[in-house]
């Protein structure tokens, strides 16, 4: 009797001890960007906050820079849970719900601060979840910031893309908008975009100051005009059935920490900007070209046309919605 009772005093103590030393739960948060941006440094700034509020029950694993998956399999990888935690741009969303196209249509927002309004608004916030079914959950938007045109001849005029070859993201807006134009659109993954523009396999681009800084597309190109024609944001989504399995309390956690980081990489966005699109013309490595508020109303009346290509799968409500954000 006294025998077994050691047995089992000494038994529990050993299930006490392996429950202390459990292995922490891995999540694996991966994108295609470089640290220094907004998604870069919201990622960092998850893990700290979650590896300071969940020690030792919650490990996070931040793969920047295409390492673990490039943007044309990271969606796969989350659903397949390969990966726990990815942060696509709004562009790459087309597959699993056309709603979210409307962050592709040129010229819709005036301004980040536009996006910021709409996306907080009921309609944008609705499209977070708008792809449960899919098996994906959003935790939130991300910003980058409005995207700017470049290429190697000057794009003042809609008429100055005609003929060009353009790298887009996976979007069919995107396709759209550069048609519009009588450009021809490539669908090509980030982590190619550099070789792409250095080898002319295409002539120009579009993106957000911080993307073409740290990637150094200026470097390949040899003009860039402020168009800020449309917007480059994030969502960042788990798989939902991975999520659901989580102990409430690490769910709890997890939560708190994503909503900080996203609200940091959020103020990074806004405040650091200008200070990539100064480090681009710093580097003189391309020309950044003003547009007078003509020209930008060409490029605008040119595009234009697109939203009513796309208004039947996106939805009339939230383009409205989308409007009213702007001019407040
Ligand atoms: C792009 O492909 O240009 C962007 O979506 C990359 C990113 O994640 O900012």
């Amino acid at each position: 009797m006294k025998f077994s009772l050691k047995l089992l005093v000494a038994g529990a103590a050993l299930a006490c001890g392996l429950a202390a030393h459990a292995a922490p739960i891995v999540i694996k948060y991966s994108h295609v960007v470089a640290d220094v941006t907004p998604k870069g440094k919201a990622a960092l700034k998850f893990k700290e906050l979650v590896e300071k509020n969940l020690q030792g029950k919650v490990e996070v694993q931040v793969f920047p820079n295409s390492q673990l998956f490039g943007d044309g399999k990271e969606m796969e990888a989350l659903l397949l849970g390969d990966v726990q935690i990815i942060a696509p741009s709004l562009a790459k969303f087309g597959k699993y719900t056309p709603k979210l196209q409307i962050f592709d249509l040129p010229f819709l927002f005036d301004d980040i601060a536009a996006v910021d309004r709409f996306q907080a608004s009921p309609e944008g916030q609705s499209l977070l979840t708008s792809m449960s079914k899919k098996g994906i959950m959003g935790f939130g938007y991300l910003h980058n910031g409005m995207k700017q045109l470049s290429a190697n001849t000057k794009l003042l005029t809609p008429a100055d893309a005609k003929g060009l070859k353009f790298r887009i993201q996976a979007s069919d807006v995107l396709e759209a908008q550069f048609k519009a134009v009588g450009a021809n659109p490539q669908k090509i993954s980030f982590s190619e975009v550099y070789q792409a523009l250095q080898t002319g396999v295409v002539d120009g681009t579009e993106n957000p100051w911080s993307n073409t800084y740290s990637k150094k597309f200026h470097e390949v190109q040899k003009y860039i005009v402020e168009s800020d024609h449309g917007v480059l944001d994030y969502m960042v989504i788990a798989n939902a059935k991975w999520w659901a399995g989580l102990p409430p309390d690490v769910q709890k956690g997890l939560k708190a920490a994503m909503d900080e980081s996203i609200a940091y990489g959020n103020k990074a966005a806004f405040q650091e900007a200008l200070t990539f699109r100064d480090k681009v013309i710093a580097d003189k490595k391309a020309e950044v070209l003003p547009l007078t508020k003509e020209q930008k109303l060409a490029w605008r009346t040119a595009m234009k046309p697109v939203w009513q290509k796309f208004e039947g799968e996106i939805g009339k409500n939230l383009i409205d919605a989308a409007q009213r954000a702007n001019g407040k």
